[in-house]
């Protein structure tokens, strides 16, 4: 079996957050100390993956381009991939064909955050299924936002549905895909829904239908985070700085996972943190270094 890449899906137009983003991608926005993108780009580490594609629009991608480079400094490899409209989440897999080669695929949204004592554990455990599909449901107050996961009185999975307005239960798919590599072919029978996208939803219904969707539920003591509205986006920084500064410990830092991977040696790392020599980003590499003597 080949072996699982990721895939952050980056685009789209960020409407939500004018003026903010009239100028720049909603996933290089800060959530406190880093931008958006390394969270995301941290769990996709987290599971073992190395050879991530970033899909943007066409005009952001010199900026993620800016920001991340080739992944050679984390010992990854990064494909940069334009998505010239925003006409779907399930689109992703389409563009991406090509990058993914028949291998199974990990897709990210750029705007998502987690955080949990045990996501490791969780993305290892997604990671180890190899055939179907495996996504992530958490309760929200708010599930009409979102797409909403329907179960059935022994607890099976028997609908997802977008953005429904009338909610058949408080469970959300978060924006975290674990599927196998019949995302790309199933991806091009999605028909565009009223909205005119190509939904993810239909996606998993496809693969749900063919009795090969897992969704996991995150129990309460996960944090995914939301960051489609100012207030939220602030709220997201805030619940990062308080963890930061409580713990002196950095939260979605590459650099600290490539490091504990071991896709970065020592003197990479002690490389690395020179560049963020004035600020706590930098001194968390500094502690690794001497907590690995
Ligand atoms: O966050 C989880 C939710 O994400 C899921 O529960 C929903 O099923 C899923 O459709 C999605 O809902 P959103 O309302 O958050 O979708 P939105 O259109 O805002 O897109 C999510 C992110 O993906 C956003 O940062 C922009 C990016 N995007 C979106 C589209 C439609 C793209 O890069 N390309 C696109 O074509």
């Amino acid at each position: 079996m080949t072996k699982r890449k990721g895939i952050i899906l980056a685009g789209g137009s960020g409407t939500r957050l004018y003026p903010v983003t009239m100028g720049i991608s909603k996933q290089l926005l800060p959530i406190y100390d880093k931008p958006m993108i390394y969270y995301p780009l941290s769990v996709l580490m987290l599971t073992g993956i190395r050879e991530v594609a970033v899909i943007t629009t066409p005009d952001d991608q010199s900026q993620f381009k800016r920001l991340l480079g080739d992944g050679s400094q984390w010992g990854m490899s990064l494909t940069f991939i334009e998505q010239p409209k925003p006409e779907g989440l399930a689109q992703a897999y389409i563009l991406a064909e090509d990058f993914l080669d028949g291998a199974p695929s990990a897709m990210v949204l750029g705007d998502n955050i987690f955080f949990g004592h045990g996501l490791t554990e969780i993305l290892a455990n997604a990671d180890a299924i190899t055939n179907g599909g495996v996504v992530f449901g958490y309760q929200v107050s708010d599930p009409e936002r979102y797409g909403v996961v329907g179960f059935d009185e022994n607890g099976q999975v028997t609908e997802i549905i977008e953005k429904p307005d009338v909610p058949a239960s408080n469970y959300a798919v978060t924006g975290l895909y674990f599927l196998d590599s019949s995302a790309s072919e199933k991806a091009k029978r999605v028909k565009p829904s009223p909205r005119g996208e190509l939904e993810i939803t239909t996606l998993l219904e496809m693969y749900l239908n063919e009795g090969a969707l897992k969704v996991n539920k995150m129990r309460r003591g996960y944090a995914w985070l939301d960051t489609g509205t100012h207030g939220s986006l602030l709220d997201a920084g805030n619940f990062v700085r308080t963890l930061e500064k409580r713990q002196g410990l950095q939260v979605g830092s590459p650099d600290e996972i490539a490091y504990q991977q071991g896709w970065m040696s020592r003197s990479d790392i002690e490389e690395r943190s020179k560049v963020f020599n004035k600020n706590d980003y930098g001194k968390n590499l500094d502690r690794l270094i001497k907590e690995r003597k």
